[in-house]
C-alpha cells in the first residue's frame, strides 16, 4: 500500500554539514516512509489470519510507529534547511514567545542543545502546546518514545549517530549541533510557529 511518497527537498550546501552526509542521511529517510508502507500491506495480509499470525502482528503494530516516527521527523528536520541558513527576526512572534518564556533565544538554543547531548539515538525537540501557551523541549528516544503526544513540533534536531558520524566521528556530535544551528532558516521554524497560532 502507496500510503506515502519520499518528499524532495531544496537543500543548499550545508556549513559543516558534507552533501555526502546528507545524501545518505535522505536515503535513510526514504527508507522510513517505504518501510512504512510495506509494513501496513503486510499487516492488512497478516490480520486476514489474526490468530496465526498474532506475533508477528503485535511486533509489526510495535514497530510501525517507529518508522512513522523517523519519516516525518525528518520531514520536519530537512525543511529547517530549505532557502539555507536565516537568522530569526527579534521581532517575529516566535522570539517574542521564547524571549518571554526562556529570557532568550540562545538560552533555547543552549537548552535544545544539553537535550541533544543527552547519550542514546534520538531527537531534540522543541514543542509548543497551544493550550498553555507554553513551549516544551523533549527528548525523542529512537523515533518515537517519548514525545509530548499531540503538540506540534517547532524545531527538530536529530542526534542519531548517522546525523553526524561522517563529518565528525563518533565523539563529534557537539560540533555537529552548532552546524544544525548555523544551517537553521529561522524562518521555516517562525512560519511553523506561527500557522500553529492561527490553527489553536
Ligand atoms: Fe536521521
Amino acid at each position: 500500500m502507496h500510503i506515502y511518497e519520499t518528499k524532495t527537498f531544496d537543500l543548499p550546501t550545508l556549513e559543516g554539514i558534507s552533501d555526502k552526509s546528507v545524501e545518505e542521511h535522505l536515503g535513510l529517510y526514504s527508507g522510513y516512509v517505504k518501510n512504512f508502507n510495506a509494513m501496513t500491506e503486510l499487516l492488512q495480509d497478516l490480520a486476514k489470519d489474526s490468530e496465526k499470525n498474532a506475533h508477528a502482528l503485535s511486533e509489526l503494530i510495535r514497530r510501525r510507529s517507529f518508522e512513522f516516527g523517523g519519516m516525518r521527523l525528518h520531514e520536519h528536520y530537512f525543511a529547517q534547511f530549505e532557502g539555507g541558513a536565516k537568522e530569526i527576526e527579534n521581532d517575529s512572534k516566535l522570539a517574542q514567545a521564547l524571549t518571554k518564556q526562556y529570557d532568550s533565544v540562545e538560552s533555547v538554543v543552549t537548552q535544545i542543545t544539553h537535550v541533544g547531548n543527552m547519550r542514546g539515538p534520538g531527537w531534540s525537540i522543541l514543542y509548543y502546546d497551544p493550550q498553555s501557551e507554553s513551549f516544551h523541549i523533549g527528548f525523542t528516544g529512537e523515533q518515537h518514545q517519548g514525545h509530548f503526544v499531540t503538540l506540534p513540533i517547532i524545531i527538530a534536531l536529530d542526534v542519531w549517530e548517522h546525523a553526524f558520524l561522517l563529518d565528525y566521528g563518533a565523539a563529534g556530535k557537539g560540533k555537529y549541533i552548532d552546524a544544525f544551528f548555523k544551517n537553521l532558516n529561522w524562518s521555516v521554524i517562525e512560519k511553523r510557529f506561527e500557522n500553529v497560532k492561527k490553527e489553536a
